[in-house]
């Protein structure tokens, strides 16, 4: 079943000069699909993942989440709908400062008014899959970047959302946590079968995907998918980024 469909999408962003950031898109995310997407910097990524999480408007096209067009929907409702089918999760964690890792995983779940027996319930059960549950207590300036996104892809998860978005979310972590966020992420799209769509130009957060599509100056420019051998995927994505260009400060170095 697809649980996204993005047709025809046009992006343009006014002003003394406008400027056309998407073109004719055209992106189908199956149930339980997780899938990259990449391009050099300014391809449009995040315009892509900003119309499709609401909250950047088309210019023309369609977006179904569902089989629902969310922008249908009146400015009430729209809010309810980006909070309980959507969940968040960007480069720099969003969490609050003031607050507990519990406390902010379970922030969504106090605007709902949500029973504290049913919250804790999710809490322990989210914190068990995600291992922090031996930091709930902490502060966020207690905790490593690492737990600070694990936390944050937690409070993304709580509502049960149907579908994850996530902007760089390995962008400010070291490469052992940036690896540990994105085997979490497989692990938790695999066992639960969260679907994800995630925006990075980390070619190796980007091989934990099932698919990646990749865009250029805002349109599609083709796609690679896993099959069963991660390294060779991951190879398939570096080939596509060299011929893409634009990421020389972004590309790691590749030894063989
Ligand atoms: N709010 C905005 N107003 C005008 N131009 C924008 C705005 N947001 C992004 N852009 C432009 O649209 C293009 C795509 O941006 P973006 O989607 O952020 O790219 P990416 O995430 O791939 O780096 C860029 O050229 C950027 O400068
Ligand atoms: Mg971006």
């Amino acid at each position: 079943m697809d649980l996204l469909q993005v047709r025809n999408l046009n992006k343009i962003y006014p002003g003394k000069v406008s400027y056309k950031a998407l073109t004719n898109i055209d992106l189908t995310i199956e149930k339980g699909e997780f899938v990259g997407i990449m391009g050099p910097s300014g391809s449009g990524k995040t315009t892509l993942l900003n119309v499709v999480s609401t909250i950047d408007r088309p210019t023309s096209g369609e977006v179904r989440i569902n089989g629902n067009n969310p922008y249908d929907l009146s400015q009430e409702k729209l809010a309810h709908f980006r909070r309980r089918e959507l969940g968040f999760v960007f480069q720099s964690f969003n969490l609050l400062d003031t607050m507990t890792v519990k406390e902010n995983m379970l922030l969504p779940l106090t605007l709902d008014g949500m029973s504290l027996q049913e919250m804790k319930r999710r809490a322990e059960s989210i914190s068990e899959k995600l291992g922090i549950a031996h930091i709930m207590d902490k502060r966020t300036f207690e905790i490593s970047g690492g737990q600070a996104q694990r936390t944050a892809i937690a409070r993304a998860l709580i509502h049960g959302p149907q579908l994850l978005l996530a902007d760089e979310p390995t962008g400010n972590l070291d490469s052992k946590s940036a690896r540990d966020v994105m085997e979490l992420m497989g692990k938790l799209n695999k066992d639960e079968g969260a679907t994800m769509m995630l925006v990075t130009h980390d070619a190796m957060a980007a091989s934990y995907c099932d698919r990646v599509v990749f865009i250029k100056d805002g349109q599609y420019y083709t796609e690679v998918h896993c099959g069963d051998n991660r390294s060779a995927f991951y190879q398939k994505i570096i080939n596509v980024l060299s011929l893409l260009g634009g990421q020389e400060n972004e590309f790691p170095t590749v030894r063989v």
